[in-house]
Parts: structure tokens; sequence; C-alpha cells
């Protein structure tokens, strides 16, 4: 598995993201979910300082890296990232986002992730526009566009990103670029079903799985929520 995917493909990838599993069983939530049908999975990155919340770093991925087998779509929401992707790249991280806003020179952090050899991921915020880094988007394999304020998982879909995500669509067909376009915060089967009629690729969801097992149930709702409309 790869971020990079044939465009448009008929199903959703569907990514679980684990901060809202049961990480004193973190074993089992993750066999859980590769079982279930998971494509990815999302780890979420928090430094206390680009976001209020403090997660996991690479310690932590060096051992969900043991544990899993899937893509790990590591998500940093981390102050100027540049310090930090060596790092989680050698513990184990197969793409690596990071935040437009979390840094001055944004060409050259996708640059030094580039240079590890993991895929590269671009994320903005609800509030920020997409303009300002249209540029970028053929340097990169993944625009991750945040649903909700990052920080905090369970919070509500906010449905005015959408239009990020129409246009960003309307970019890679205009110029023939493969980036994938993921999505997340908030993201249910009905959110997913919104998302994927504006162009989404990727579904990041934490509540919406692992607070609803059976866990294969609630992937196929996604997924099936998310079945591109032959429109
Ligand atoms: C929020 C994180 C999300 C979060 C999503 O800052 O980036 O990945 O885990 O959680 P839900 O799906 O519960 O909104
Ligand atoms: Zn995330």
């Amino acid at each position: 598995m790869t971020w990079l995917r044939p465009h448009p493909t008929e199903e959703a990838a569907i990514a679980p993201s684990l901060l809202a599993a049961d990480f004193s069983r973190l074993r089992e939530e993750i066999r859980a979910v590769e079982a279930a049908g998971a494509d990815l999975l999302h780890l979420d990155v928090m430094d206390g300082d680009f976001v209020d919340n403090i997660t996991m770093g690479p310690v932590v991925i060096r051992g969900i890296r043991k544990l899993a087998s899937l893509f790990l779509d590591t998500h940093l929401m981390v102050t100027e990232p540049q310090r930090y992707v060596d790092a989680f790249r050698k513990a184990g991280a197969d793409g690596i986002t990071v935040h437009a806003e979390a840094t001055a020179d944004l060409a050259r952090t996708l640059d030094a992730v580039r240079r590890t050899g993991a895929e590269v991921g671009l994320s903005i915020n609800p509030a920020t526009p997409l303009e300002p880094y249209e540029a970028l988007l053929d340097s990169i394999d993944l625009l991750l566009v945040m649903s909700v304020q990052p920080g905090h998982g369970g919070q509500s879909f906010r449905p005015e990103v959408l239009p990020k995500v129409e246009r960003a669509a309307r970019l890679r067909r205009a110029r023939n670029l493969r980036f994938a376009i993921e999505i997340d915060g908030g993201i249910d089967p009905e959110s997913a079903t919104l998302a994927r009629r504006a162009g989404v690729d990727v579904l990041v969801a934490g509540s919406a799985i692992f607070r609803h097992p059976p866990y294969a149930a609630r992937i196929a709702a996604l997924r099936g929520a998310a079945r591109r409309l032959s429109t």
C-alpha cells in the first residue's frame, strides 16, 4: 500500500487513526483493524506546541512498526517538523505529513521528507487556504485537508473545507498530477460520503471506528458510504 493510487479509484482507502484506540491493548487493536480491512494506519503526532495535546513520538512509532504490517501514515502536528523527519523515518514511518502552518520554510521541509525516502504529505488546517500552496502540489504524494482543528479526536466534521478538496481534485486533473487527497477529522459514514463526492481518496477515521466495534462492519460501512458515485 502507498498513498499513491491510480485516480480515480472505485474504493476509498480507509486509515484508522490509532489516537482513538485503547493504548493498553495496542497489539490487539492494530491486529483487529488490520484484520478488519484497513488500508493504512494513521498515526497522530502532537507536540503540545503546534497543538495543545501531546501524543506519541518516534519511540512509540518504533514499537507500532513492529506490530503493524500496514503503511504507517504519520501525521506530524509539530512545530518545525524538519527537526524530526529523520527520526520518524528511522522509526518506521512510510509516509510523513507536515503542516503548512508549522514551518517558515515549507519547500525545504518537504524536501527533507523526500530525502528520507518516505512519501511526502502536506496538510492544511480548516482555516488555511489552498492557494498559497498550489505550486507545491507537484512535489507531494499526499494533500491532507483537515476537517477539524487538529489536536483532538471526536470533533464534528466541518463541511466548509470541502471546496478545498474539490479545488485540489480539479488542479490534479488539470495538471495531470498523482498526489492522493486525504481528509481527517469527524469522518463517519455520512461525512465520508460528502468527502468522497468532493474528491477524497483516503479517509482517516478515529472515533468512528474504534468507538464502534466490530471494526470490520464499521470499515465496510465507511467504504460503502464512500463508494464513488458515477456522477
Ligand atoms: C486530529 C487528528 C485526527 C483524529 C481524528 O487532530 O489529526 O487524526 O484522530 O479523530 P476523529 O476521527 O475521531 O475525528
Ligand atoms: Zn490525523
